[in-house]
């Protein structure tokens, strides 16, 4: 067990700069161990901005490499079946440690900009899968994140962490940058998908997934990953829904980490006029991408 101190280290850290990209410290003292990280080909990458729906694709991930089997999917805590390439905090296993310690075929998840991936995963050709989500739904659920998952710094009012966020001045920098960088790097080995069609029609998204990786599954594994990987399933599952996490770093009873899993939240968190200047700097920043988003 770690010591209050220990604990501490973690706490509402001051963001650092990595090549640019705001940046937990601790995570930043990590990065040599990372930079250097040797993906193995059959790797599997799960690339995010945080808040679009990681964990959700990450069990439905480690349910498809398990046929549909509820009960291996049990075996640990999401953040140990996939886990979290870049994280470091005192004290405890990092990603890159943990992933040397897991067996191929892995499912690593990431939310670095594509210019900061490790080359191994260039290199080694890794099957890399991105999920976007709306920003506007991104920030709402990044603000409830930072009163609940005790890493980050104090966000404030939901106006100024509103500004922070469009200025990029939050943990993982630009969600245009990230969005757009993954976009324009899309190739043969990269699926791209959206929170908003896994909502709509989660069966159409998961079929995308299979066919990508090439994998048949019978009718009714498929269902069986479905009802597993739903909110109300994934919320109710120690093993899915980051309960398991020392209360010190997540405090559930802020802001529970399966919060509300809908598109469109943000409607019941933006004012009019930060709506209609959202809008403006979306155009300005989206501008000459053909990236589109459905904000519900
Ligand atoms: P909300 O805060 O809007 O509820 P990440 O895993 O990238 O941190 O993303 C967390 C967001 O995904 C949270 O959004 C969470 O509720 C949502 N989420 C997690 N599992 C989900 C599921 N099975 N269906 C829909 N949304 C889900």
């Amino acid at each position: 067990p770690l010591s209050a101190m220990e604990q501490e280290d973690a706490i509402r850290q001051e963001l650092g700069s990595l090549h640019g990209i705001p940046l937990f410290k601790s995570f930043i003292e990590g990065w040599p161990q990372v930079k250097a990280f040797q993906a193995r080909p059959d790797d599997l990458l799960i690339s995010t901005y945080p808040k679009s729906g990681t964990t959700w694709l990450s069990e439905i991930m480690d349910m498809i490499y398990h046929d549909g089997d509820v009960e291996k999917c049990r075996r640990d805590a999401i953040y140990n079946r996939v886990p979290f390439l870049e994280m470091k905090v005192p004290k405890s296993p990092s990603g890159v440690e943990q992933l040397e310690n897991t067996p191929s075929p892995r499912l690593v998840k990431t939310h670095l900009p594509v210019q900061l991936l490790p080359t191994s995963f260039w290199e080694k050709e890794c099957k890399i899968i991105y999920m976007a989500r709306n920003p506007k739904d991104v920030v709402t659920s990044y603000y409830y994140f930072h009163h609940m998952a005790k890493i980050h710094p104090d966000p404030g009012t939901k106006a100024e962490f509103l500004e922070n966020f469009m200025a990029g001045k939050v943990a993982y920098g630009s969600w245009y940058d990230h969005v757009r960088g993954w976009w324009e790097k899309k190739q043969e080995n990269m699926l791209y998908l959206f929170y908003e069609d896994m909502k709509k029609d989660p069966r159409r998204e998961v079929q995308k997934i299979l066919h990508f990786l090439g994998k048949e599954l019978a009718e009714g594994t498929v269902e069986r990953i479905l009802h597993h990987t739903s909110f109300q399933e994934m919320k109710k599952n120690p093993a899915a829904n980051y309960e398991t996490m020392l209360p010190t770093m997540m405090d559930h009873s802020v802001s529970p980490f399966l919060r509300k899993g809908i598109s469109g939240d943000w409607k019941n968190h933006f004012t009019v006029a930060q709506n209609e200047r959202f809008d403006q700097h979306y155009q300005e920043h989206m501008a000459g991408s053909d990236l589109h988003f459905q904000m519900e």
